[in-house]
């Protein structure tokens, strides 16, 4: 099937300040919620699974939730490889790894070269990740490689150029873009990627996430009648000739 999945993994801290705990102990239950989706991901015929984990913007958060968000980065990272190894899921990375503290961006590249050869699902951990952002790099990458440029002429930047740089080029665009807590907005995820995704939004929050929750999403996107801005095959057939 091949299907590829975003996820925004909404929702922590109001799990957590629902039951008067600390938003800190919202991210850990996300955690685990995160863990039992890939589980269940790499059963559903899912072979592409990006999660959102942190934005470029949510630095803006105080320095002990970042502090601990990348905390849990670091205990994940290392800790899950024989999980992976059993799975042969291969995990990657989208954002940018230089804003990211040195330990983790090199958790990340280890674990992102340790994987490299398994051919199962393949997990994109959007880590100091932003959609903007992300164009941008790449329109850098693009120019400072001197893509598209002919001789004598000046560098043109088109979709494919742009497509060719982004941080996983050979990864297919999202089918499906999962929100949860119910929040209608794209933020700053996947902008040039979702070009014709499918969204799907939850109002369960992220910790209360389950296999289940994503077998319903899956489902409701089988339903969906893509266009890609052409016309149905019933209405191609069923207008009036001219
Ligand atoms: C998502 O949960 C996790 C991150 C953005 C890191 P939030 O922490 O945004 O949870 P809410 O939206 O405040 O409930
Ligand atoms: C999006 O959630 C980022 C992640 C899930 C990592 P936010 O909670 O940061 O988004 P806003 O601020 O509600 O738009
Ligand atoms: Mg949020």
């Amino acid at each position: 099937m091949g299907l590829h999945v975003g996820i925004i993994m909404d929702g922590n801290g109001r799990w957590a300040q629902s039951r008067g705990l600390m938003r800190t102990q919202g991210h850990l239950e996300g955690l685990k919620a995160a863990k039992q989706i890939v589980k269940a991901a790499s059963g559903m015929g899912i072979d592409f699974l990006t999660l959102y984990v942190f934005s470029t913007e949510n630095w803006k958060r105080t320095a002990e939730e970042v502090g601990f968000i990348m905390g849990l980065a670091r205990q994940y990272l290392k800790a899950e490889f024989a999980f992976c190894r059993e799975n042969h899921i291969r995990v990657r990375h989208a954002g940018d790894l230089s804003g990211l503290p040195p330990d983790v961006a090199k958790d990340i590249a280890d674990v992102r070269g340790d994987t490299e050869a398994f051919a199962g699902m393949q997990v994109i951990l959007a880590l100091n990740y932003g959609g903007r952002d992300e164009i941008v790099r790449a329109v850098n990458k693009a120019l400072a490689g001197g893509a598209g440029a002919v001789a004598g002429a000046p560098l043109e930047i088109n979709e494919q150029v742009i497509a060719e740089h982004l941080d996983n080029p050979d990864v297919p665009d999202p089918d499906l873009i999962i929100r949860t807590a119910g929040e209608y907005r794209i933020s700053n995820f996947l902008l040039w990627e979702s070009a014709y995704a499918e969204y799907y939004i939850s109002d369960k929050l992220w910790p209360d996430w389950t296999g289940a929750d994503l077998a319903e999403a899956v489902d409701s996107f089988q339903k969906r009648e893509r266009r890609f801005g052409g016309v149905n095959s019933a209405s191609r057939g069923a207008g009036v000739s001219l």
